[in-house]
């Protein structure tokens, strides 16, 4: 489905709301939306997740907040649920599918936000009526953004460093991760790039990392990890593999970004040999162009 704003204007747009509108969303917004994560496809490696919206009506806004949030999320008319089921690479393609439903919610004019960490996981569960195989890694909150922050949710921006992004000299690369690459490099996928690179990631740690290969008109999509994150995450909160859901974030964003811009490309899973790696990165994916 076509987006009515430009996607590079949505990704722009887009920032985590934790602060919503006691509005509950309209039934044609509801309708939309519904079919949209109808609609949902697989992601680059096949595996597809299950999403399902719940939201609030006036009268039983209470029912959402049993859910548990622990206090980062308030007034939300409502949920993006998703149930996954294990496979190799389900967490990328969930975390794309994902963050393709939060792009078209954004361009319906709705506040969205990630929550990886902070929600009650069987709650959500039961909602949703998850499957013995299936896990749900993450969900989303969804409403209309209320005028003002609260004081707690810039507490939290602050503590993420939300408005950070890493420069592209840390996350883009040359032939190799030796050399850099700008933008004036890259031509017309700068702007591709440049969305990966403001693109959300859970704790802001953004692991991606892309090696554009010349020769062979490749871009080679690499996660690193945050050493002991994810150990830490999954120990003390049972929490999922929150970094390879980045990853498929910057998959969707650099895909919807190019064909958006008309550029043609498609996804490949060959580890190329470019040298060696640095420490804790491992090969994802490439992105083979046209131009
Ligand atoms: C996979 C994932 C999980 C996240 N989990 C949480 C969470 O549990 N609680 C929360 O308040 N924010 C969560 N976030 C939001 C990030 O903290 C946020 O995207 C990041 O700080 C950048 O800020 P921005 O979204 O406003 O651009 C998550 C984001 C992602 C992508």
């Amino acid at each position: 489905m076509k987006t009515k704003k430009p996607i590079t204007d949505i990704i722009r747009k887009r920032h985590s709301c934790r602060t919503y509108s006691t509005r509950p969303v309209e039934k044609d917004l509801k309708d939309q939306l519904e079919q949209l994560l109808a609609d949902s496809p697989a992601g680059p490696f096949g595996s597809r997740s299950r999403f399902e919206l719940i939201t609030a009506t006036d009268e039983d806004r209470d029912v959402l907040k049993d859910l548990g949030t622990y206090g980062f999320i308030k007034d939300p008319a409502g949920f993006i649920l998703s149930a996954v089921k294990q496979s190799p690479r389900n967490l990328e393609d969930f975390g794309y599918a994902m963050e393709r439903n939060i792009l078209y919610a954004t361009d319906l004019g709705l506040g969205t936000c990630w929550l990886g960490g902070s929600f009650t996981r069987s709650t959500f569960a039961e909602k949703i009526s998850a499957k013995e195989d299936e896990t749900l890694p993450a969900v989303a909150s969804v409403g209309h953004m209320a005028p003002k922050m609260r004081m707690v949710e810039k507490a939290i921006r602050w503590g993420a460093g939300a408005k950070n992004r890493k420069p592209w000299k840390d996350l883009f690369f040359k032939n190799g991760f030796n050399g850099s690459l700008s933008p004036e490099d890259i031509g017309i996928w700068a702007e591709p790039l440049e969305m990966v690179r403001i693109a959300p990631s859970a704790s802001n740690r953004q692991p991606w990392r892309i090696v554009h290969e010349s020769t062979t008109r490749r871009f080679h999509f690499y996660l690193q990890r945050s050493k002991g994150y994810q150990t830490r995450n999954k120990i003390l909160f049972g929490i999922a593999d929150l970094q390879r859901v980045d990853m498929g974030i910057a998959m969707c964003h650099f895909e919807m970004t190019g064909k958006d811009l008309g550029f043609f490309g498609k996804w490949s899973f060959d580890e190329p040999n470019i040298g060696k790696l640095p420490e804790l990165t491992s090969y994802v994916a490439s992105w083979q162009t046209s131009q």
